[in-house]
């Protein structure tokens, strides 16, 4: 008994001199709404489930930087009630008007509340409107429904992996390739020996012909380096094409992305004259030994991770292992140098059919990123919207194919001749990763600027490798 007594006396003390300071400070206190109710929409009495009678000082939840109260005290001229007493305790609505939020699908949501409607945000303005960004967005279903509904002679879908980016993102984290300069513009172009009047096959795809060597099309991610992924993509074929087959390696992107630095700036873009000049010089490793890693757009770069050295007779051995520790082949594979082909149609096929795929740069228009399937020609669907809906970028691709007159008949009855090509989105993009394209009229510019090349093939890759 006596025991408890001395614990209890300055417990009982110490809960007084508690309760004297709180009172004192809340009879102090200026009014917690002398500067505008605070959140007037937010949960405190009915979050802390607490409502008391009378006066009770200790009757108080957390906001914002101090204390408000639930009990009944707290409602006299210098207010201190928590922001929700009145509804929640009371049952009667709150002395003060209360702000509108917004609504949304039946829902309320107060004032400085966001969500996402595609690639804008919205936000709940004080007045109880939702103000939206306007960006063009990437995905727009207007352009959808424009392009399917119009005869375009090809169809567009929503990706889910482009839906929530804006055009701008789409034009400066997808494409990747710079314009080549004049001196490469003008480089000389090799022409086909050819007679004028000799007759193509109507149809010719690569796959068809060289069984096993046509690489898939490959995926770019957010990383604009379409330069070294196109460069990539038809060096594989061609090597694999020139080697008849005993070398099909896989070329690695990100070798070309991390190490080909000069001038160029991996996943901001680079150049196909750079590329080819190091896949001739330094050469590259596989994708499997050196896999693709950058997924954003990544200025700086990330360290290169393979070296070569010259073996002689322009032959050259990798001085680093594999970054990838699981893969052991770290050979090098090389090309020679690459070739501009005259922009004739006709030209372009011929080189296709005798040596493979071949690099293609393409003017990428806001519309592409939407297709889905048939053959693309740029539509001007965008053209009803404001000026920023209307963007373009340069890209590479690679060319695997091409399909003659009377092959594919358009919606207005006509048929059309068209490329099959590679892009590097990834294979739920368009056609299995393909689209075609149309022929002979330089859509969005694809006849313009046309590379080919040779694997550096020796005997010994012939009799070694495999
Ligand atoms: C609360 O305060 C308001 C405004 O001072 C007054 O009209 C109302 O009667 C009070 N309610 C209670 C339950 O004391
Ligand atoms: C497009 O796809 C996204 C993600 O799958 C989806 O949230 C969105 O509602 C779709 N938009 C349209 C217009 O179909």
């Amino acid at each position: 008994m006596h025991v408890l007594w001395t614990l209890l006396i300055p417990l009982l003390m110490a809960e007084e001199m508690v309760a004297s300071q709180a009172r004192s400070r809340r009879e102090l206190a200026p009014g917690l709404y002398e500067h505008g109710v605070y959140d007037a929409g937010g949960s405190y009495c009915e979050h802390g489930d607490v409502c008391c009678n009378g006066r009770n000082d200790g009757c108080t939840v957390p906001y914002l930087d101090t204390i408000c109260y639930c009990d009944l005290f707290c409602n006299r001229t210098v207010s201190d009630c928590c922001p929700d007493f009145w509804e929640y305790c009371l049952g009667i609505p709150p002395p003060f008007p209360k702000p509108h939020g917004c609504t949304r699908a039946g829902r309320n949501y107060p004032s400085g509340a966001t969500y996402r409607e595609n690639c804008n945000l919205c936000t709940c303005s004080p007045g109880g409107r939702w103000d939206c960004e306007d960006h063009a967005c990437l995905m727009d279903a207007e352009l959808i429904d424009a392009v399917n509904g119009g005869n375009y002679g090809w169809r567009a879908a929503n990706y889910s992996h482009f839906w929530g980016m804006t055009l701008d993102e789409g034009i400066r984290y997808r494409l990747g390739t710079f314009k080549p300069p004049p001196t490469v513009m003008n480089m000389n172009e090799l022409h086909m020996s050819m007679d004028s009047n000799e007759v193509l096959p109507r149809h010719f795809d690569a796959a068809s012909k060289w069984p096993g060597m046509i690489h898939e099309p490959l995926d770019q991610g957010n990383c604009a380096g379409s330069w070294a992924f196109s460069t990539a993509a038809v060096a594989s074929d061609r090597i694999s094409i020139h080697s008849m087959g005993h070398m099909t390696p896989a070329l690695s992107p990100q070798n070309l992305l991390s190490c080909d630095t000069r001038n160029q700036q991996g996943c901001s873009g680079g150049r196909l004259d750079g590329a080819w000049w190091y896949l001739r010089r330094r050469g590259v490793v596989t994708d499997e030994c050196y896999p693709f890693t950058s997924q954003e757009s990544q200025p700086a770069g990330q360290p290169c991770m393979m070296h070569s050295r010259s073996t002689g007779r322009g032959k050259r051995q990798a001085t680093a292992r594999c970054p990838n520790p699981r893969a052991h082949a770290n050979d090098i594979y090389q090309s020679t140098p690459a070739y501009r082909l005259s922009s004739d149609e006709k030209e372009i096929m011929k080189e296709l059919m005798e040596n493979g795929p071949v690099q293609a740069i393409l003017e990428v228009h806001e519309d592409f990123f939407m297709y889905k399937s048939g053959i693309y020609r740029h539509t001007p669907v965008a053209e009803r919207k404001a000026p920023k809906h209307r963007q373009h970028g340069t890209h590479s691709v690679k060319i695997t194919g091409y399909v003659g007159w009377g092959e594919e008949h358009m919606p207005d009855g006509q048929t059309q001749k068209y490329w099959t090509a590679a892009n590097s989105w990834g294979k739920e993009w368009g056609e299995n990763g393909y689209f075609r394209i149309a022929r002979g009229v330089n859509e969005c510019e694809v006849e313009t600027f046309v590379v080919g090349v040779w694997g550096r093939v020796s005997v010994e890759d012939m009799n070694h490798r495999k």
